[in-house]
């Protein structure tokens, strides 16, 4: 009885036979996204633009018994994403899952926020992500099923000085998710957003090496400390998973109760 019920958990969580595509993997969120996902049974493709990286994170997931394989694209240009996606038929890779996870920041003050800098910003965290989905998103319908996960941020919910064009690609991106999942819902495809708090990774150093930074954690987030990637592997499976079936244009704040209170 007691494995019985083991194994209904199991179906719920269990990514046997999916294929899933990861931007950004190459490091921190993306790379742990990989992780978990692979660990749930899905083979893996991982995307970034450090190959090196993406190589090591393959080999390490292949040591543990998946199978990943590693692409290299940069996401931040049209060409770059056209290539990728071209890439990608030529191998006959047809994805189940796509996390489009990755992203950048610019820490300019708004004064000095420049059109470059802005269309970069917009470029990677916005553009990317649709026209990514739009060109895998007709598999997914084909087999009538799929999940989509966009990864969002808490500035999809809140404005946050020094950080306007990443602010303004999150909360497009909430719009987007919300858009896409009133129409992919249709084809069996589950579209939703995940919000990550403060999680260490490299898009922060600057802010994990600034003890006042450091104080307004501890003070505003209810479990007093920085989220860690591994945070995240349970909210992530959950949104790649049969278990998310329900779940379309939702999204998933996980910041440890940041944003839940005053
Ligand atoms: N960490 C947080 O506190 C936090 C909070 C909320 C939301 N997020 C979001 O989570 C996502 C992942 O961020 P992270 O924290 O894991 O940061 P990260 O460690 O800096 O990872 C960013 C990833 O994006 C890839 N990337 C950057 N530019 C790219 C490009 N032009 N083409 C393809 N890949 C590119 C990077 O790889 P390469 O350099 O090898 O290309 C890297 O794998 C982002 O969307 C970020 O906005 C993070």
């Amino acid at each position: 009885m007691a494995t019985e019920r083991l194994a209904e958990i199991d179906a719920l969580f269990s990514l046997a036979g999916r294929t899933a595509l990861i931007t950004g993997a190459s490091g921190g969120i993306g790379a742990a996204t990989a992780r978990v996902l692979a660990a749930a049974g899905a083979r893996v493709i991982l995307i970034a633009r450090n190959l090196d990286r993406l190589e090591e994170e393959a080999a390490h997931l292949r040591a543990s018994g998946a199978e990943a394989l590693a692409l290299r694209a940069d996401l931040g240009t049209e060409q770059g994403l056209e290539a990728l996606v071209a890439a990608l038929a030529a191998a006959g890779e047809a994805p189940d899952i796509l996390v489009n996870n990755a992203g950048m920041i610019d820490r300019a003050a708004f004064d000095d926020v420049s059109r470059p800098g802005w269309d970069e910003v917009i470029g990677l965290n916005l553009t990317a992500p649709m026209f990514l989905t739009q060109a895998l998103i007709p598999a997914m319908r084909a087999r009538g099923w799929g999940r989509v996960v966009n990864i969002a941020s808490i500035l999809a919910l809140q404005g946050k000085k020094n950080a306007h064009s990443y602010t303004a690609s999150k909360h497009a991106i909430a719009g987007l998710t919300r858009s896409m999942a009133a129409e992919l819902g249709q084809d069996g495809v589950c579209v939703n957003a995940l919000c990550p708090g403060y999680i260490r990774t490299e898009i922060n150093t600057v802010l994990q090496q600034d003890a006042g930074f450091g104080a307004m954690i501890a003070a505003r987030v209810p479990l007093q400390r920085w989220g860690e990637t591994a945070d995240l592997a349970g909210p992530l499976l959950l949104l790649c998973s049969p278990a998310a079936s329900y779940l379309n244009g939702h999204m998933l704040v996980v910041d440890g109760g940041m944003t839940a209170v005053h």
